[in-house]
């Protein structure tokens, strides 16, 4: 196995350059921010094979889907979207086509898959991305078809990375997830929670810099249970935030039950850290939450709340909602109406409860019509677009710092780019400002974007 011996990914690797050459790749990611990072190593791979991004899918040589499972609706598009290849495969020799990500990972999908549509070549799951060389030499060179399932291996420091050029990137700080909500697939999928050595993520941050990147995301299912020897969370954000030429400093996924008060402190001490927390809340029902096994109370989170913006004056938060849980009654989805109203969130996802099977909360009692559940999600939804847009409207007159990313793409106009808490702002500007961060003084708020003046300096 390429796990303890590097050696053979090259030497299988070298294998394939005669082959993939001057092919092209093409990888349909769906999914979560992980996931994005994860197509980035698949990527990685196949550009040391000899492959080349491909501008879209029907020109590629290689097709690969990172999938996610986390929600129905993401497994039926995929299965829809793979069964489409059957012709694209069998048109040229030396076409392949790999399924990866999570939902290779549920037990049974990834056989099933394969047997449904012979003209797949593989199935990998989130845990073997190291093992795409071999999975790729078993289907153009051996006339194979494979499967690389493996279940919490370690996590490996040295595979590749291919990433379209951006001054924004993901790093992930751990892998997998020790909470087994209720409701949820991700620690059935991703194995048990692990992190990785502080020393290799501040030098991959470092690493970055060096490419020009001004703002990383450290990614994790839960970035507040990091632990590595004597570093937590709190010290990492230090570390990460003393990189010399990284400019801005965000994470996610934070869980309220683990959030500190030195992660607080970090944030209110660090100027790179962007002040703005995803604080996925689930629902605002005490009893709901019990059954979700998300261990915290609603007055647990409206404390973490005012703990929040008492330690970071002016943060920025958002939320997940899950709508009809099972078991949800209409005065426990009114709790849920309410903590919206209390708490003003900045922005929230709101998403229909979707049974996953193997997960307890599959097999729960008193399973919510799906007509409940779809009134709950658009009351839910209008009671936070209001909010939104009076919160978008009270930063007019605020002067906040952008990271310039690039020229409005419709109009070509103006310069766009975001805000330390992640709200898009469109200013007119000079094109080599692109890649600065500069105080910009907001004149009004459109739908989805906030419109300012470049403070001059
Ligand atoms: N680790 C993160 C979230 C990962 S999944 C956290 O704990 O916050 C992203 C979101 O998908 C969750 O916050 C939840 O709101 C939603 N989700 C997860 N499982 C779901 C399910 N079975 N049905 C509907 N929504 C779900
Ligand atoms: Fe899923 Fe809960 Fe883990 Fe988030 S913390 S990934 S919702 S089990
Ligand atoms: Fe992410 Fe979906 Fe997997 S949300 S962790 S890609 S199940």
């Amino acid at each position: 196995m390429i796990d303890e011996n590097p050696g053979v990914a090259m030497e299988l690797i070298a294998d394939l350059m005669p082959v993939c050459a001057g092919k092209s790749f093409y990888i349909h990611t769906y999914g979560c921010q992980m996931n994005v990072r994860d197509s980035e190593t698949l990527a990685g791979w196949l550009v040391k094979m000899g492959y080349f991004p491909a501008e879209n899918p029907e020109e590629a040589d290689a097709i690969l889907f990172n999938t996610c499972c986390i929600r129905e609706h993401a497994e039926a598009r995929v299965i829809g979207s793979v069964g489409a290849l059957r012709k694209w495969r069998a048109q040229k020799p030396g076409r392949v086509v790999g399924v990866c990500g999570c939902m290779m990972q549920q037990p049974g999908q990834a056989e099933k898959l394969l047997k449904k549509y012979p003209f797949v070549d593989f199935a990998l799951g989130p845990q073997s991305i190291d093992e795409l060389p071999r999975l790729m030499h078993e289907a153009l060179l051996e006339g194979k078809r494979g499967l690389a399932l493996r279940e919490n291996a370690p996590l490996r420091e040295d595979m590749p990375r291919h990433r379209a050029r951006s001054l924004t990137a993901f790093v992930n700080i751990m892998a997998g997830c020790n909470n087994f909500c209720s409701y949820c697939i991700v620690p059935y999928v991703r194995g048990r929670e692990r992190s990785r050595e502080t020393s290799a993520i501040v030098e991959e941050v470092a690493s970055l810099a060096a490419q020009g990147v001004r703002e990383v995301t450290l990614l994790g299912q839960n970035v507040n249970s990091y632990r590595q020897g004597q570093d937590d969370f709190a010290s990492l954000l230090h570390k990460v935030a003393a990189v010399k030429d990284i400019g801005r400093i965000r994470f996610m996924t934070s869980h309220p039950k683990d959030l500190s008060d030195r992660v607080i402190e970090a944030i209110a001490g660090e100027e790179k850290i962007c002040r703005h927390v995803h604080l996925p809340v689930q629902s605002g029902s005490t009893g709901v939450l019990a059954r979700m096994n998300r261990r915290y109370t609603r007055e647990g989170y409206l404390q973490l709340v005012d703990k929040l913006r008492k330690g970071v004056p002016g943060i920025c938060l958002t939320t997940d909602f899950i709508v009809g849980f099972p078991g949800e009654t209409d005065a426990d989805f009114a709790d849920s109406l309410s903590l919206v109203q209390q708490v003003e969130f900045d922005a929230a996802y709101v998403f229909t409860y979707s049974p996953r099977q193997g997960t307890r909360a599959a097999s729960m009692p008193d399973q919510v019509p799906p007509d409940v559940a779809h009134q709950r999600h658009l009351a839910l939804l209008a009671a936070q677009d209001e909010i939104s847009h009076r919160r978008d409207q009270a930063q007019i007159g605020k002067t906040v710092e952008v990271l310039f990313e690039g020229v409005d793409g419709r109009t070509g106009q103006y310069l766009v780019g975001k805000a330390g808490d992640n709200r898009t702002v469109h200013a007119p500007g000079r094109q080599e400002w692109i890649g600065s961060i500069l105080p910009v003084t907001i004149k009004r708020a459109g739908a989805h974007t906030l419109h300012g003046e470049i403070v001059p300096s």
